[in-house]
């Protein structure tokens, strides 16, 4: 393991799964703001190429570490040769819900050996800040809409949302017991979305369970049709209704997280905020907003409900606009085109 050679002065953030989606996202944005960032990700679910996309926006390229974090020793190793870390995002995890029920003990053994492996050397090794990700999925079908991080916590409907749940109370835990951590959970509604330059995007692997993704490949002529799981909800239109938010507007709340523990003003040594738009939209109405901005018709058929689908969920987002003073800015249509710029980026569609 190679020793930082990294200006003693500037702040660095160790970003898990960097590499992924919303972390190669969230990179772009730290480093744009100045953070120096290292990446640690086993590329289970992402590849080393996407570090070429990061450099390309900001002509930074991160650091990058290669291990799997349930080897507790490898990140000791890690931390001990990085010793300037200010503050951790924890994005590596586990996170298809399909498989997630037929590999429960692998998404708890990677979700949740992980997050203790991790706040285990944030003791050891004195690293006061961590932001986590969390999910809507906490909520399951709340009872009252929309949802403030009041609302409360259901049931996990599979056992990737219980490593949710679970992984929160851990953080929550540990912090009462170690008043020197502080830490941010951050629960995300439905990231979408690309980088406005194409440089970096979603990389499903295999058929995508999400639907933005499902409706790119469609256009792209990867899938035949997209089917609409159930149009018999009690929502505006009978399809199924979530909160779509931008993966570039979700990334920099993570700056703003970050911020607040470093400057100490976060409120409590744990806070969650919730992060969407706001806004409830359906899938017929995803459908709609994707034909609008592109010009591109979708092939779509309306088929029987999606087992374990909510019907609904929207955030309040009062809190997160109000003590965060962030917002989630980009309107539907330009979010999906960047999602179809992306997807005809790495097809070669011109
Ligand atoms: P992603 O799969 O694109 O990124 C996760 C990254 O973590 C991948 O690069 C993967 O290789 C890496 N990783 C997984 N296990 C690891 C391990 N044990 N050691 C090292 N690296 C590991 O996923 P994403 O969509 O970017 O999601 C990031 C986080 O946000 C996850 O915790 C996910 O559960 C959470 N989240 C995602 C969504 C969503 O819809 N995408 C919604 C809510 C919450
Ligand atoms: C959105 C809507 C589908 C595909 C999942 C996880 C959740 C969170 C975000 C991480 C639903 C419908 C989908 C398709 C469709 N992840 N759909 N046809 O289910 O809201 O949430 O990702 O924490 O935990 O459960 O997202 O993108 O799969 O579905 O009609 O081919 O689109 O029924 O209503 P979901 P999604």
């Amino acid at each position: 393991m190679p020793h930082s050679n990294f200006d003693m002065e500037t702040k660095q953030i160790l970003v898990t799964g960097g590499t992924g989606y919303i972390g190669s996202h969230t990179v772009v944005e730290l480093q744009n703001a100045g953070y120096e960032v290292i990446i640690v990700d086993n590329l289970s679910n992402s590849s080393v190429e996407v570090l070429g996309g990061i450099e390309r926006i900001t002509g930074i390229r991160p650091a990058f570490e290669q291990f799997d974090l349930i080897e507790k020793d490898k990140m000791d190793a890690f931390f001990s040769s990085y010793r300037n870390i200010e503050a951790i995002i924890h994005f590596a995890a586990s996170k298809a819900v399909g498989e997630s029920v037929e590999k429960p003990l692998l998404y708890y053994r990677n979700n949740l050996v992980s997050m203790i492996n991790l706040l285990e050397c944030q003791i050891k090794y004195g690293i006061s800040n961590i932001v986590f990700s969390s999910s809507c999925t906490v909520y399951g079908q709340p009872d009252v809409l929309p949802v403030t991080e009041n609302t409360p916590r259901k049931d996990a409907e599979s056992p990737y949302g219980n490593t949710k749940r679970v992984n929160e109370d851990i953080l929550k835990d540990t912090i009462a017991a170690n008043p020197q951590i502080k830490g941010i959970a951050l629960r995300y509604f439905n990231p979408v979305g690309a980088h406005p330059s194409a440089e970096i995007g979603e990389l499903p692997l295999g058929i995508p369970a999400n639907l933005v993704p499902f409706v790119t490949q469609t256009a792209a002529g990867l899938r035949t049709e997209l089917m609409v799981f159930g149009n018999d909800y009690n929502t505006v239109d009978g399809s199924a209704v979530r909160d779509y938010i931008n993966v570039v507007d979700l990334a920099k709340a993570h700056v703003i997280a970050v911020n607040r523990l470093v400057e100490n003003k976060n409120k409590s040594g744990y806070e969650i905020f919730n992060l969407g738009t706001g806004t409830g939209i359906s899938v017929l109405e995803i459908i709609q907003a994707f034909e609008n901005s592109t010009g591109v018709k979708l092939n779509y058929k309306i088929v029987d409900r999606r087992a374990g689908d909510i019907e609904k969920i929207w955030a309040d987002t009062t809190y997160a606009n109000e003590e965060l003073g962030w917002k989630a800015e980009k309107g539907l249509e330009e979010t999906l085109l960047s999602a179809w710029n992306w997807e005809k980026k790495i097809r070669g569609i011109r």
